[in-house]
């Protein structure tokens, strides 16, 4: 790992030619050298440099890793790369900071996991909200016990962004191509903070259905996602992420609720201010004024960190309230040591994950499902999916369902790429074209590789695989894979017919140990497994009380 001890610290910042020169002023404040820039567009490339000071500039990430010996990486690309290009730099034993969310799929977050395990460079999320003045100053009074028992948060993020869709088309994919909560860590990351030692477990999440289309007419998956969260410590929190319905802005709603105390943001309209009840200032239940409080001196240098009360010119003038300062000069105490890092990667997968879940629960009907803990995965556990097998007992009898009048189930041709990488994007697999096809294409058995075709449309609707996928728990293994269904022909059947005839290839190929893998929060794909016949492999500690909790949450 390259040392810390060298002063200014050498950074590189990709994205440069756009968000990633946010960070120039945070960068000067606190002392860290801009080394290098990067983008992929080579014609902004020399500004950026030059407006960034930074000597050296690189069109390809890979190459300013390799030649231009940086301490830390500053990532303000769009989402899909904030993980492979975390990644890169932590294997490079580069620090990270990482515009959020920190990934954009459950099966990307675990990798950027496992690297950070690895790796002895630091990983921060860049979630410059909960570096807000109001949301820094409630996190220091529940500190301080004064909202008592904390039980209930609110976050929203309106913002409205159609027009910012168009100039930068990955958020048509990647934030409003996708049901669910897609950049939720703006509204989530402060309550998290609110909430020390506390996570979300479970979250539920519905939309209002699809009510804008683009310039091309295709609708948003999404309008206004609202997510309901429960924690380990049962609290409830609401989030709210609505980048598309025409309202002004109001992007930084928030509110709290404990025994001795309750916070509510201004909601941006006129003279909506923040406001604040404490069992501290009055017995009384009436509102104060939280922006007088502020100003009263004894109020501000009892609870506002020194460094808020009086904040250096630069974080005056950073973005977001000067959040953007106080974020680069936290990432900078932490690649040096000098203080621990306040979003690592368990902090960052925290306020993540959430939102990825309640794109599979949008999917499943806003169904309650189990946010993973990245701090198991950590652990470096065996095998952390659920593993289920199709008894031997059942070989002799192949399942079979009939496909539905208006489908066709037959193999997958190269002409439905396209599709086939569009379908499994809707169904959650969002990292799956960039990592994956090549690799599992390989495993596939002949005539293993399921579509079903909706006739009308042509438009594939789900998908199954039988592969030959041989490992240490499963010697002469075959693993039925990759099972996607769109969620708009929901209640036919689809996935469970993809499924069986996956497994009925897998046995007619003669293998007798048929095995799939699955995660704790899939619960519907769960359902069409074990009502297929599959049946859950106790392989590992800890196996019995979690597939005890799946079945719980199947029979709620
Ligand atoms: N925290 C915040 O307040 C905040 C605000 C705005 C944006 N963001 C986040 O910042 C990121 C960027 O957003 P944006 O609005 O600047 O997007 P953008 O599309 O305007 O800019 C992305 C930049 O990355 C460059 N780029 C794309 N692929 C690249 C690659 N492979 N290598 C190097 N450069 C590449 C593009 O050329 C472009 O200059 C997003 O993740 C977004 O969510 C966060």
């Amino acid at each position: 790992m390259t040392t810390p001890s060298r002063d200014p610290l050498k950074i590189g910042i990709v994205g440069a030619c756009a968000r990633g020169a946010n960070f120039k002023l945070g960068c000067d404040a606190v002392g860290l050298r801009i080394a290098a820039v990067c983008d992929t567009n080579a014609d902004g490339l020399a500004q950026a440099a030059a407006a960034l000071g930074a000597p050296e500039k690189f069109t390809d990430y890979e190459t300013m890793l390799d030649k231009a010996r940086l301490d830390a990486v500053i990532i303000g690309t769009p989402m899909p790369l904030h993980v492979p290009q975390s990644i890169a730099a932590l294997e490079h034993g580069v620090h990270v900071l990482s515009e959020v969310p920190a990934g954009v799929s459950m099966d990307e977050c675990r990798q950027l996991v496992a690297t950070c395990a690895q790796s002895t460079a630091v990983y921060m999320l860049a979630e410059n909200y909960t570096y807000m003045k109001n949301n820094i100053l409630i996190r220091e009074l529940v500190r301080q016990g004064l909202f008592g028992d904390v039980y209930y948060a609110e976050g929203e993020y309106l913002h409205e962004l159609k027009e910012m869709n168009e100039a930068t088309p990955w958020r048509r994919q990647w934030q409003t191509g996708i049901a669910g909560v897609t950049y939720g860590t703006h509204s989530l990351g402060p309550l998290l903070q609110w909430m020390p030692g506390d996570r979300v477990t479970r979250v539920c999440c519905v939309d209002a259905g699809q009510r804008y289309k683009d310039p091309r007419g295709e609708a948003y998956a999404q309008t206004t996602p609202v997510m309901l969260c429960q924690t380990a410590q049962n609290a409830v929190l609401k989030i709210r992420v609505d980048m598309l319905s025409n309202r002004p802005h109001a992007m930084t709603n928030y509110a709290l609720q404990g025994t001795d105390g309750c916070y509510e943001s201004g909601r941006g309209g006129p003279a909506d201010q923040p406001k604040i009840w404490l069992r501290a200032l009055s017995e009384e239940l009436r509102w104060h004024d939280l922006d007088t409080l502020m100003h009263t001196a004894s109020f501000a240098e009892k609870y506002l960190p020194a460094l808020m009360r009086n904040p250096p010119p630069a974080a005056l003038k950073a973005d977001h309230g000067g959040g953007d300062y106080f974020e680069v000069l936290d990432f900078k105490n932490a690649i040096t040591g000098a203080a621990p890092c306040p979003i690592g990667i368990h902090e960052a997968m925290d306020m993540t994950l959430p939102g990825l879940v309640s794109q599979q629960s949008v999917l499943a009907g806003g169904r309650w499902l189990e946010v993973p803990d990245s701090r198991a995965w950590a652990k470096g556990e065996p095998e952390q999916q659920l593993h289920m097998l199709w008894p031997e007992s059942k070989l002799g009898t192949p399942p079979h369902l009939p496909v539905p009048d208006g489908y066709v189930l037959r193999q997958y041709t190269d002409a439905d790429h396209e599709q086939y990488m569009a379908l499994m994007i809707h169904a959650g697999f969002t990292d799956w074209p960039r990592t994956r096809v090549k690799d599992t294409l390989r495993f596939i058995l002949p005539d293993g590789f399921f579509v079903i075709e909706h006739c009308a449309t042509k438009a594939l609707v789900a998908t199954a695989m039988a592969t030959h996928n041989a490992n240490d728990l499963h010697p002469y293994g075959a693993e039925l894979g990759w099972v996607a269904g769109d969620a708009a022909h929901k209640g036919k059947k689809l996935g469970a017919i993809v499924s069986a005839a996956a497994t009925a290839r897998m046995i007619q190929t003669g293998f007798r140990h048929i095995y799939l893998k699955t995660d704790d929060f899939r619960l519907p794909a769960i359902k069409i497994y074990l009502e297929l016949g599959y049946v859950p492999l106790l392989f590992c500690d800890g196996m019995a009380a979690r597939w005890q909790a799946v079945r719980q949450a199947l029979a709620r």
